[in-house]
């Protein structure tokens, strides 16, 4: 069987589930890891037993012979790092946010055609075991044709304490998880035309917005809501769950708190658990995310073996990155935006 070598960039907080999601997946290894700051480059270079360490991409691109890179840092590094993957003609992952603007996202994506690689933005959320149930029931045509959708992520969870940079950034909720939830409603309900956005800052200690409310238009015919919130006190803390409302011409769909998935169609209901499964190595209530991780790495392999394009390419990001940009925009206008104009 065909085993891909790859090396990974930037070993910060989150990398470590893209670490254990390579160890799960197969048809894939990391040979080489690189980080600028050696403390980090040693805690998971011990960790996972990886010899080869690198604070220098460049050098790692000279030295190593790789199938693939797996970029895990923070946007600002995206460009510079992607680009020079597309130069040293190696397929290449990119975490989210794909880039600080809309911008560099679309040389990115062009530096990649060009060079003939593959590249696929780490957009994860849409792997998780229950948003892909919700896919399937709609693609089972369960519910007809869908006119309505609620995509709803609303939280009280801390996650300034692990991700610190979240809390000085101008824009936080829709740049950071507000992109995920918004790739949730193209996913489910197709692309997006126009897009009307309210954003508040609830919490007093950070710079960016931390609720979103946005109307979206599918150019299929479906309004649904994307609801985004680290301001709101629960009872029971639903962090990470995505919760989903749709409504079809032949019946609904429901994904609640808990991961219960509740069809109804032909006159009838059914509720299943769609919980993800807990691997030895995650952690609750992460286990959610960190099945999205193998999945989505998996589909990478799947996709480098057979040459087809990744669902979430740098083409198809582009789309959701383009509502991230139209979503600012509309919320500091207080107007609607047709996403044909960003
Ligand atoms: N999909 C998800 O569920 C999810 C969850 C959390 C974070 N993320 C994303 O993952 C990315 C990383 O976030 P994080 O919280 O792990 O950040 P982090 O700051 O903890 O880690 C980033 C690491 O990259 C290194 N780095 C930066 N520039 C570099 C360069 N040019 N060369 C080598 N190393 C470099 C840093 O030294 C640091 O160790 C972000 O884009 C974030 O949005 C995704």
């Amino acid at each position: 069987m065909t085993e891909f070598k790859g090396a990974l960039i930037g070993c910060g907080f989150f990398a470590v589930n893209q670490m254990h999601g390579w160890a799960e997946v197969d048809g894939a290894w990391i040979v080489a890891i690189c980080d600028r700051d050696p403390e980090r480059l040693k805690i998971v270079g011990d960790q996972f037993g990886i010899e080869r360490r690198y604070t220098d991409a460049q050098e790692m691109f000279a030295r190593e012979k790789l199938d693939f890179v797996d970029i895990a840092t923070t946007a600002p590094s995206h460009r510079p790092l992607v680009e020079l993957a597309a130069r040293n003609k190696v397929p290449v992952i990119c975490q989210k946010p794909f880039a600080p603007t809309l911008e560099d996202a679309r040389q990115m994506v062009r530096a990649c055609k060009e060079a003939g690689v593959p590249l696929m933005v780490h957009e994860n959320f849409r792997w998780q075991s229950a948003i892909q149930a919700v896919k399937a029931v709609l693609d089972r045509d369960e519910i007809g044709t869908p006119f309505f959708g609620r995509i709803s992520f609303r939280s009280g969870y801390d996650v300034f304490s692990g991700q610190p940079y979240l809390a000085t950034g101008k824009r936080f909720i829709i740049e950071d998880l507000g992109i995920h939830i918004l790739d949730i409603a193209r996913y489910l309900l197709g692309d997006v035309t126009a897009i009307t956005t309210r954003t508040a800052r609830i919490n007093p200690k950070i710079a960016g917005e931390d609720v979103a409310t946005m109307l979206l238009d599918h150019a299929g015919g479906a309004t649904s809501i994307v609801d985004c919130s680290y301001a709101s006190r629960l009872e029971v803390e639903p962090f990470p769950e995505t919760l989903v409302e749709i409504d079809g011409s032949e019946g609904t769909i429901r994904l609640s708190q808990g991961y219960h998935l509740t069809v109804t169609s032909g006159g009838k209901t059914t509720v299943t658990d769609v919980s993800p499964p807990l691997y030895s190595w995650a952690s609750r209530p992460w286990h959610n995310i960190q099945q999205s991780v193998v999945a989505i790495q998996q589909h990478w392999v799947d996709c480098l073996k057979a040459g087809c394009e990744p669902a979430t390419s740098g083409d198809d990001n582009l789309k959701t990155f383009a509502l991230v940009e139209a979503a600012y925009r509309g919320a500091e206008s207080h107007k609607p935006m047709a996403l044909a104009d960003v």
